[in-house]
């Protein structure tokens, strides 16, 4: 095999930003997209000249010439498009959260485990390259020990209740939508579990939460500030702060760029820029290599399909957050 041909589930919005990251990425096409609505797929299909669309989701599966599916659907149907595309034999990129909570998170990746297939979570952050050289200047002692993050991610927008955003049946809510950003970059400079959470938010009138605010215990005192909503104005960042010096990252999901201010010294300014559209070529880059390799590696040994920018445990670890913090307040959604 010396391309992946794909499929999407789901003709939306984002669905579009992975079309045009596709652009960017080499062994890659996709060759089939299926809405739940045969026009919506259709129109999809002569939009980005993709060979087949289809008005079924399950028709698309049974094409045994598609190798992967992206998941692009609301996060209330993703553990239902993720198991179905894995039952039909299908490596699965889904868009984030991966699913409702980790309980669900478990059970698709023993079912991708057991099928031998490739399941990431599609959280764009952990791929760019400038959060690659975020990771490296961490490791490398630059800011020294590190003992807190800040990160926010909000919007200010009007948006109606039935808006994916604040509608419960499609789990909306700031915490599963925006928050899973700052919850990861906490959790790209920590790498561990936090051993306490504490949280509050502000409800929307349909029940889910509008702004939301999480404080991440880690040991030895060190703490990540996080935020997130979907009615709050401010600036989208994200400070790592060491004890000798901090890393500074602006629009911190989509990072193009950051500095690095060292005690003492002139803040140095490092630039990784990407051209606007092709937000997911990383990481549709990265999963289409982790299959082309596989194919020509493996032998008869099994072993787990896994891409090292998304490890499953850090997917879990994240879930398992947000499973605790939607505890706290009592937020539970439809089939939980
Ligand atoms: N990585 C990022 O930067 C980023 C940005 C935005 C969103 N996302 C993620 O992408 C996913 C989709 O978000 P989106 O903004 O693309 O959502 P969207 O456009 O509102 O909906 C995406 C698809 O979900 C299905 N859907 C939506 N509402 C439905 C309903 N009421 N009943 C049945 N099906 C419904 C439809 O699939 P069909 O076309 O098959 O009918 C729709 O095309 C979410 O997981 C979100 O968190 C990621």
């Amino acid at each position: 095999m010396n391309e992946i041909r794909w499929g999407v589930i789901g003709c939306g919005h984002i669905a579009n930003t992975f079309m045009k990251s596709m652009s960017a990425v080499s062994n890659a096409t996709v060759v089939a997209c299926a809405a739940s609505d045969t026009k919506r797929a259709k129109d999809f299909a002569k939009t980005y000249d993709i060979t087949s669309s289809f008005g079924s989701y399950n028709d698309m599966l049974a094409d045994r010439s598609i190798h992967a599916i992206y998941v692009a659907t609301t996060h209330n149907f993703h553990f239902e498009h993720i198991m179905l595309s894995l039952r039909h034999g299908k490596h699965v990129l889904c868009e984030k959260p991966l699913t409702l909570n980790a309980k669900q998170a478990s059970a698709a990746f023993k079912l991708a485990e057991d099928s031998n297939l490739l399941l990431v979570e599609a959280v764009w952050t952990r791929f760019l390259p400038a959060i690659a050289e975020v990771k490296n200047i961490i490791k490398n002692g630059l800011i020294g020990e590190v003992q807190a993050v800040q990160a926010n991610f909000s919007l200010n927008r009007d948006l109606p209740d039935t808006h994916r955003l604040l509608d419960p049946k499609l789990a909306g809510g700031a915490l599963l939508d925006l928050g899973i950003y700052p919850i990861t970059i906490a959790d790209i400079v920590f790498d561990e579990a936090p051993i306490n959470i504490t949280s509050q938010h502000v409800t929307a009138k349909t029940g889910v939460d509008l702004n939301s605010f999480y404080t991440l215990e880690y040991i030895n005192g060190k703490t990540a500030q996080l935020s997130a909503g979907s009615k709050m104005s401010g600036p989208t960042y994200a400070n790592i702060m060491g004890d000798k010096g901090v890393i500074y990252i602006p629009n911190f999901l989509g990072a193009k760029s950051f500095s690095v201010r060292i005690e003492g010294e002139e803040a140095k300014e490092f630039s990784y820029p990407f051209e606007d559209g092709h937000n997911f070529s990383f990481e549709i880059d990265s999963f289409t290599k982790a299959l082309l390799n596989e194919t020509e590696s493996s032998g008869d040994v099994h072993h787990t399909l896994s891409v090292q920018e998304m490890p499953t445990n850090a997917t879990l670890r994240v879930m398992t957050i947000m499973d605790e913090i939607r505890a706290q307040w009592g937020l539970m959604y439809d089939n939980e």
